[in-house]
């Protein structure tokens, strides 16, 4: 409780990340792509600009997608995160992993990350997309592999997967 603590003393936070409890103390400052990569080692998600546009460092937040260079950590305090790393048990691909896989939705896989998580968001918004409605909604995340047709197709098979 930030209220309680000693000058000097850095806040605490409590969040759920992938399914677990997890209580820290935190800088104010640090960003919550920081906490995620540097304090809890989930280096899944990726830091690939600092202009907030790439979108290489897209979670989940409460079931949104969001850019957690965006926002600091301490402002998830209570929040329900999940990363790449929650999608799937180890070892394991979820469907849309899986259709990038099979699409080659990705080269390098630097912002692959952050397209499977705001591939994700968009599926659950919109079961059924379009390939206009996929090109959309990845405005936000950018490759500078692929030119994005694959990417495109795999978030349109992935969508048809998790359908089911
Ligand atoms: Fe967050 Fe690029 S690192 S948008
Ligand atoms: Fe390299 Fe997208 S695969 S940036």
């Amino acid at each position: 409780n930030p209220e309680q603590g000693f000058e000097g003393a850095m806040p605490e936070i409590s969040l759920t990340v992938n399914g677990e409890q997890v209580t820290k103390s935190v800088e104010g400052r640090t960003l919550l792509v920081e906490f995620i990569r540097e304090t809890l080692k989930l280096t899944g998600t990726h830091i690939g600009c600092d202009t907030s546009q790439c979108g290489a460092c897209t979670v989940h937040l409460n079931g949104q997608a969001v850019k957690s260079c965006t926002m600091l950590a301490a402002q998830a305090d209570g929040a329900e995160i999940t990363t790449i790393e929650g999608l799937a048990p180890e070892g394991q691909l979820n469907p849309m992993q899986k259709a990038f896989n099979d699409h080659h939705g990705l080269q390098c896989g630097f912002c692959t990350p952050g397209m499977v998580m705001r591939a994700m968001t968009l599926v659950k918004d919109n079961p059924t997309p379009t390939e206009a409605d996929v090109r959309h909604g990845l405005e936000g995340n950018i490759c500078r592999c692929t030119g994005y047709q694959n990417i495109v197709a795999a978030v349109l098979d992935g969508a048809k997967a998790l359908r089911g």
